[in-house]
């Protein structure tokens, strides 16, 4: 599994995470080493082939930032008729999740363990993906970091060419600037309209399974908002 970077493509400046080392289980090394062919996609600037990787044409959900994969393992769960794609540049949380998958006996999951933007860019077609998820993503609350932020008008422009027509813009977080912003940047959008009626934010959906940063955000006292945006 490939860990950082790509030779022919240097870093960009402005990220909107930090590598950390992290601590990784046993367990989670196993899963990286026996089940990553399976399950994992290596980042490289090719274009992948989505129907062959999974084996059939359905349903393509990509999760942007999963984390230890909690929600991404429970709606693959509850749709085995939908194909599921991962990115997380986390490597604890890529092997948690492909423990997840293997206990779960999961076939309809892929993981890429990569800049998100850069598979956006690179790896995947334009409008083929039926859903976009981006739950939680890091808020970088201070003003200097507010850069570091993945929702900014380029990136929305590219969720919206790789959505097809119709597909859909999922997000979430609990930091109420971030909120602001990520509403202030889709709105302005052109490709996006928003489906809250109201202009600004969506009931948080049933379908979204809770994770331990929202249970976090919670504890917290955070307010969380739901945004959702269909492509036109
Ligand atoms: C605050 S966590 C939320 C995780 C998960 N969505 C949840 O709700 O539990 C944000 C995650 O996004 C990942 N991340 C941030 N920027 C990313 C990028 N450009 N590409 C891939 N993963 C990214 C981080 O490593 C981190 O695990």
């Amino acid at each position: 599994m490939q860990e950082r970077g790509h030779a022919a493509f240097p870093q960009r400046t402005i990220r909107s995470f930090v590598q950390r080392a992290g601590r990784i289980t046993r367990a989670q090394e196993r899963a990286l080493a026996e089940l990553w062919p399976q399950f994992g996609i290596e980042f490289a600037p090719v274009v992948l082939d989505l129907d062959t990787i999974f084996g059939r044409r359905a349903r393509r959900v990509l999760e942007i930032g999963i984390g230890d994969g909690e929600t991404l393992l429970e709606l693959a769960r509850r749709q085995p008729g939908a194909d599921f794609l991962g990115i997380e540049v986390h490597r604890p949380g890529i092997g948690h999740c492909l423990l997840g998958i293997e206990s779960a006996a999961l076939g309809n999951i892929r993981l890429i363990s990569h800049d998100a933007v850069e598979v956006l860019e690179m790896q995947l077609v334009d409008a083929s993906l039926d859903d976009v998820l981006l739950y939680f993503p890091d808020p970088w609350p201070k003003k200097r970091h507010h850069k570091r932020r993945i929702v900014q008008p380029a990136f929305a422009e590219l969720v919206a060419r790789k959505l097809k027509p119709g597909g859909v813009f999922r997000l979430a977080t609990d930091w109420a600037p971030y909120a602001e912003h990520m509403l202030e940047v889709l709105q302005h959008d052109p490709s996006f309209a928003n489906a809250s009626p109201a202009g600004d934010y969506v009931p948080r959906p049933e379908s979204r399974p809770q994770t331990k940063f929202e249970r976090r955000g919670e504890r917290l006292g955070h307010e969380v908002f739901d945004l959702e945006f269909r492509r036109a």
